[in-house]
């Protein structure tokens, strides 16, 4: 059967381990597709720079993983040169090469990845793509322009790199109604949160070691800040809600508050804390939210330790399933890229079924995103305070105030009267009670910092 044939642009993290897995692992893929995917153009801006390092022994001695990654691409690309293989700097001359029939695009960003994904569809190419913002930001309308041009468009990789959940909600359980999602969809915040937990670092210290090691960006803001979770869960929940959502339906928060005291009590309470990137059917809509919150130690969304990934989908009929795995990462990433390059290869060789969008809202659309302050949860609340008599008393004044009922007072012993820390947990009421409740508490002079608030997710 004839080959079909790949073009990649980027080979950054994930470009690079994709192409090793395309060339090293080719005899297994020929004999399952029952066709060859060959490579057929490369593109990045330094790929002449590659070609050359790749020519030079000595580029291969420099240090990190850095150098150890581009050498194995420089590898890759070195064996690739030999044969009819299009290297190039410019986009342009992949998506408009007439041998290519997908284009991966695996650059990221909004901007040139756009311009790539229009060129291909204009050039009548399958796209395949990792860009979770991208897909976030327009996904819907792109998939409708791929369909309006008659070719297929994937993006297994653009949500929990190795975890194939774009298969199990479109396929593995499309018949099943979705009622609940919940995901730890960032790695890097994964990995900082159980580092606090083990070791009782800071946040900072953190942060600066997963730095030095590489699983943490030089500006980790689109990490710790919820924004690369928060565009994650936009697709995945417009995939299983069938729902039009936007990033900026989803309520976003960070991690940066979050103390080693916060675990103390956390385990106090029998809870741990995650990065929750959660979507919950109401009769009202959709409630969506990546955010800090307490989940019980014996859930099984509690043992997601360090860089791992999870996906939990509650359905109507088939109720729970799970999925773990590498979120990141440029093996795992890679044969979410590569997988992707085998559906649609095997699609365009044995013919194509009529196509429809994941993104569903026209036909499907039910349940409209809502405000999160409309959420209904317990909630833990963390105080430091300078001490003195009454405080318990003001603070539970201002809850009533507001009909929240409290639930425990925990003070863990400390030695420091001027910043001492202690938790209130409360009842389960609205968000938008706890926020007025904890603007009007703000207000008080005893108080280190403004209070800390964090839902407590029972129903896990
Ligand atoms: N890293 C992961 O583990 C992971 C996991 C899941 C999804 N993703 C997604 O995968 C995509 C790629 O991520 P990554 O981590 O591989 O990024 P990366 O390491 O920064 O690689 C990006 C690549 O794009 C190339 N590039 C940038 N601008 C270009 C242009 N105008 N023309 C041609 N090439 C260009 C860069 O090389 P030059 O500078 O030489 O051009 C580089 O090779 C992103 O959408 C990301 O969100 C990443």
């Amino acid at each position: 059967m004839q080959e079909v044939h790949v073009g990649i642009i980027g080979l950054g993290n994930v470009g690079s381990g994709t192409l090793a897995i395309l060339t090293e692992n080719a005899e297994q893929i020929a004999l399952k597709l029952g066709f060859q995917l060959r490579v057929k153009a490369l593109c990045s801006r330094s790929i002449v720079t590659n070609k050359a390092a790749a020519t030079n022994k000595a580029a291969a001695t420099n240090k990190a993983a850095a150098t150890s990654k581009a050498a194995a691409t420089n590898q890759a690309v070195a064996a690739l040169r030999n044969g009819s293989v299009l290297l190039t700097a410019d986009w342009r001359e992949v998506v408009a090469h007439p041998e290519v029939d997908i284009v991966a695009e695996l650059v990221g960003g909004t901007s040139v990845a756009r311009d790539i994904i229009d060129g291909a569809i204009a050039h009548k190419k399958s796209v395949v793509t990792a860009n979770k913002e991208l897909m976030a930001q327009c996904g819907a309308e792109i998939w409708d322009r791929a369909i309006a041009a008659g070719i297929n468009l994937a993006m297994e990789a653009s949500v929990a790199g190795g975890i194939p959940i774009h298969s199990v909600l479109r396929e593995g359980i499309s018949g099943d109604r979705v009622t609940t999602l919940y995901g730890i969809l960032n790695g890097t915040s994964n990995y900082i949160l159980t580092e606090i937990e083990k070791h009782g670092s800071s946040f900072d210290s953190v942060l600066q070691e997963a730095q030095r090691l590489g699983y943490a960006e030089a500006d980790p803001s689109a990490d710790v800040d919820g924004y690369d979770a928060r565009s994650k869960l936009a697709i995945l929940a417009a995939l299983a809600f069938g729902e039009k959502i936007t990033p900026s339906d989803i309520y976003t928060e960070g991690i940066r508050r979050i103390l080693p005291l916060d675990f103390q009590y956390a385990h106090k309470l029998g809870h741990t804390i995650r990065l929750i990137c959660a979507a919950h059917q109401t009769f009202s809509g959709l409630i969506l939210s990546v955010r800090p919150a307490l989940i019980p130690q014996s859930t099984i969304l509690a043992g997601v330790q360090g860089a791992y990934n999870a996906v939990w989908v509650r359905g109507k009929y088939g109720e729970d399933t799970f999925y773990y795995g590498r979120g990141a990462g440029a093996a795992p990433t890679g044969v979410a890229v590569v997988s992707d390059l085998m559906r649609v290869a095997r699609e365009i060789r044995c013919g194509s079924p009529e196509r429809v969008s994941p993104f569903a809202h026209e036909r499907l659309g039910e349940y409209k995103p809502i405000p999160v302050t409309l959420q209904h949860s317990a909630y833990y609340l963390r105080f430091r305070v300078v001490d003195r008599p009454g405080i318990i008393a003001s603070l539970a004044a201002v809850l009533a105030g507001k009909q929240i009922s409290l639930e425990a007072v925990l003070q863990l012993p400390s030695d420091n009267p001027r910043d001492l820390p202690f938790v209130i947990t409360v009842e389960p009421t609205s968000e938008q009670s706890i926020r007025e409740a904890l603007a009007e508490m703000s207000a008080h002079d005893f108080l280190v910092e403004p209070p800390f608030a964090m839902p407590m997710e029972k129903s896990l």
